[in-house]
């Protein structure tokens, strides 16, 4: 089964602080929600972990209109999210037909990254030097570019929006 990672780092690779993001950038965020909330009649699947789970603020969780499943070894149950207890195991509760979307955060990644079933990364890349205490891993000596976009210039953050695909 293969899966699409979806993230947005800063020039030093940074996506998260304090178990938030580091930035404001209203196009990211709507890229983020058009592409996995997605138009096909099967619902899009997100998978991320425990933290990145937890930072969601309350109102905006489970992300509407996608199937919400969460890795965790410590959770047990939550309301409206599937809970497993591996990415594997993650992937086997999703719908096959579904298209399924690695949303972080960076331990999530770091496991996804090496997986033989992951086939696109959509990255937003923020032009921005933050203050993180989280990072994506260094993927370009695995992954080579083939879509990059126009530069997006907001009053916070500018950004870009790139996919990659494995060597
Ligand atoms: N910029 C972005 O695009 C982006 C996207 C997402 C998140 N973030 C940021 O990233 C930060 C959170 O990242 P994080 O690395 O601390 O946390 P995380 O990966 O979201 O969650 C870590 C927890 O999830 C479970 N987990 C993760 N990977 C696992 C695996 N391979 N196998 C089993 N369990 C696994 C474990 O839960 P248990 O301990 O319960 O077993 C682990 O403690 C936040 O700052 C968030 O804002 C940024």
């Amino acid at each position: 089964m293969t899966f699409d990672v979806v993230v947005a780092h800063d020039l030093n690779r940074g996506i998260g602080i304090n178990n938030t993001l580091p930035w404001r950038c209203p196009p990211d965020m709507a890229h983020f929600k058009t592409l996995t909330t997605g138009t096909s009649d099967a619902l899009s699947t997100v998978i991320m972990g425990r933290n990145t789970w937890a930072s969601l603020p309350e109102a905006f969780r489970p992300l509407p209109k996608r199937n919400n499943i969460i890795v965790s070894n410590t959770l047990s149950d939550l309301p409206g999210a599937l809970v497993a207890p591996s990415l594997n195991e993650a992937l086997l509760l999703a719908n096959p037909s579904s298209n399924i979307f690695v949303i972080g955060g960076a331990q999530l990644y770091a496991e996804a990254l090496a997986h033989e079933g992951c086939d696109t990364l959509h990255v937003t890349k923020i032009f921005k030097r933050c203050d993180c205490d989280t990072f994506f891993p260094d993927y370009l000596d695995r992954f080579k570019c083939t879509y990059a976009s126009n530069i997006w210039i907001t009053p916070t953050a500018n950004c870009a929006f790139f996919q990659f695909k494995p060597f």
